[in-house]
């Protein structure tokens, strides 16, 4: 397949390359665009040939359910079953980072939603995934627009790299803003649950709803299969290092030959060193330079970032980088 690429203006798109991308969904084909998060994979959500492809094209598991992505609040009335929480909870935080999972409606095909009888919605804070989600008429299932198991892509580029001869279209809107994933929440049942730490603050959350969110136990976790993959890894080892912790590397490694990426003062002399100036600054850098920092060092010392805001979306990337998170 021979993918074309395109570069538009965010802030104003050319309406003929969104159109000709809507015609694209409409058919049945898949288009990668930005969101403020990360790249997405686009396709038809309601169309499950379309959705079938975007899990060939990432060679991603098809039991691993996809968010559906709206360009106005309303779209989900008819996608999933609605309450109040659900509609508080949507003006208050759409368009964003917060990713709502609820009880789907059968328009959404089982293999949207990896045939579980929930969906996980969305409505990205970006003018061209708007624009695009609006002129095809119909939700975006889509994933983040890598190959399965590689860090996510926050630029054009490294979804071209990725993805190139395997989609249709590539949106490049330039850098994204956020960096890491939307942060998903259960709200189909009583108790909120947090699945899916990310862009959006687990404390604004928290305060908004009154309760603290709950954290998946072992059967909820199958009831979010994206969670328990391998995710985020880079080619080379990672390690953790927090501030005031000793440095250890394994037998045989030296800092020199190692880069470093984090916040604060390096605990040793490292061959690289990507140095963010605040917590959100390290959200956005981080992915790129997983893959950057890969190609170059024989490892990678990642800082361990304090828990608030969008720390706790970093912290679980570099924790699953690491692979020392419960994995399969
Ligand atoms: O920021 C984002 O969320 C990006 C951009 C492109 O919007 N998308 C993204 O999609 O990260 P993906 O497919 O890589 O991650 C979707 C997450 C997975 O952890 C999946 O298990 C969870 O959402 N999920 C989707 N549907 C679900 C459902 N019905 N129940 C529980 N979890 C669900
Ligand atoms: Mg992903």
């Amino acid at each position: 397949m021979k993918t074309l690429l395109f570069t538009l203006d965010p802030w104003n798109p050319d309406p003929v390359v969104l159109k000709e991308s809507a015609d694209v969904i409409r058919r049945g084909g898949l288009v990668a665009f930005p969101t403020e998060t990360v790249y997405g994979l686009g396709a038809n959500a309601l169309d499950p040939e379309a959705v079938k492809k975007i899990y060939a094209a990432k060679g991603r598991p098809s039991d691993n359910p996809l968010i559906l992505h709206l360009s106005r609040p309303e779209q989900a009335e008819y996608l999933v079953y609605m309450d109040d929480r659900a509609r508080r909870l949507m003006a208050a935080f759409w368009p964003g980072p917060l990713t709502l999972v609820l009880k789907a409606r059968d328009v959404i095909p089982p293999v949207t939603r990896g045939g579980l009888d929930t969906a996980a919605l969305r409505m990205p804070d970006h003018p061209i995934a708007s624009a695009l989600i609006e002129a095809s008429g119909c939700p975006l299932a889509a994933p983040s627009a890598n190959v399965s198991g590689r860090p996510s892509p926050t630029d054009a580029q490294t979804v071209w790299q990725d993805l190139q001869g395997r989609v249709d279209r590539v949106l490049d809107g330039g850098p994204v803003r956020v960096g890491i994933e939307s942060t998903v929440v259960d709200i189909s049942t009583e108790r909120p649950l947090l699945l899916r730490p990310g862009g959006m603050s687990r404390e604004i959350l928290e305060e908004f709803l009154g309760v603290p969110l709950g954290v998946p136990d072992g059967q909820s976790k199958r009831r979010s299969p994206g969670t328990r993959y391998r995710h985020y890894a880079p080619a080379v080892p990672v390690k953790i290092w927090s501030p005031g912790d000793p440095l250890e590397l394994e037998e045989g490694y030296s800092p020199s030959e190692w880069a470093f990426m984090g916040l604060s003062e390096p605990p040793a002399h490292f061959g690289y060193v990507l140095r963010f100036a605040s917590v959100e600054n390290y959200a956005r850098g981080v992915f790129t330079g997983f893959r950057t920092l890969e190609t170059v060092w024989k490892g990678i010392v990642a800082e361990w970032p304090p828990e608030s805001g969008v720390g706790l979306g970093l912290r679980d990337r570099i924790l699953r980088a690491a692979s020392i998170s419960e994995g399969e």
